[in-house]
């Protein structure tokens, strides 16, 4: 059984992961999306909250599987006995960081690989941190991410939400 790894911090996840995940998982017998503890990016959505979006955008693809982990992500594959890791490519910038990211897993563990798939070019300016700034001004973010997940992101960082929640004194 062939299982690929899609890691990444996904906070939030967007239309342009779910389109690299949906397309890994044709790929493989087992993808596996690891949510990660970023503690370089301080996400704003708490570990649970990232992966129950992740779940319920992925929800009916029977061989995609969404796990948290706090670890090495070599040490993730090399429990799940996974073959590659499958990460979207942007842009020249995304793929100087993943080479990085490449050398520096392979060090750690000689039998890794990364596997690169070009994004939809109609995606290639998404980002997560746009996701939350057009939230946060309450835009409009229903190109940006799955529809099952944006009425929670609007009302976890819209404005109005939050100005609520001040008044309240949440
Ligand atoms: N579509 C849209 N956006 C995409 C994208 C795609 N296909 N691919 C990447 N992005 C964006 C994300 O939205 C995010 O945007 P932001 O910076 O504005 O928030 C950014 O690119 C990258 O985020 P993400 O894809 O979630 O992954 P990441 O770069 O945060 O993940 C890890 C990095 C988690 C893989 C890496 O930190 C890691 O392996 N951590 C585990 C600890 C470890 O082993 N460290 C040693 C590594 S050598």
């Amino acid at each position: 059984m062939k299982t690929i790894v899609y890691p990444g911090t996904f906070d939030p996840f967007t239309n342009g992961h779910m389109d690299i995940a949906r397309r890994a998982a044709k790929l493989c017998d087992r993808l596996i999306v690891a949510v990660l503890t970023n503690y370089q990016k301080n996400p704003v959505f708490t570990l649970e909250e990232r992966c129950e979006m992740v779940r319920d955008s992925l929800a009916g693809h029977s061989n995609i599987e969404v796990l948290p982990y706090d670890g090495l992500l070599v040490s993730f594959m090399q429990e799940q006995n996974a073959i590659a890791i499958v990460r979207g490519l942007r842009s020249e910038s995304d793929f100087r960081f993943e080479a990085e990211l490449a050398a520096a897993n392979r060090l750690l563990y000689p039998d890794f690989e990364s596997i690169l798939l070009p994004c939809r070019p109609d995606l290639a300016f998404t980002s997560s941190s746009i996701v939350r700034e057009v939230a946060e001004y309450d835009g409009d973010i229903s190109g940006m991410v799955p529809q099952v997940i944006q009425a929670r992101i609007r009302k976890r960082l819209g404005k109005q939400e939050g100005e609520k929640n001040e008044r309240s004194g949440k």
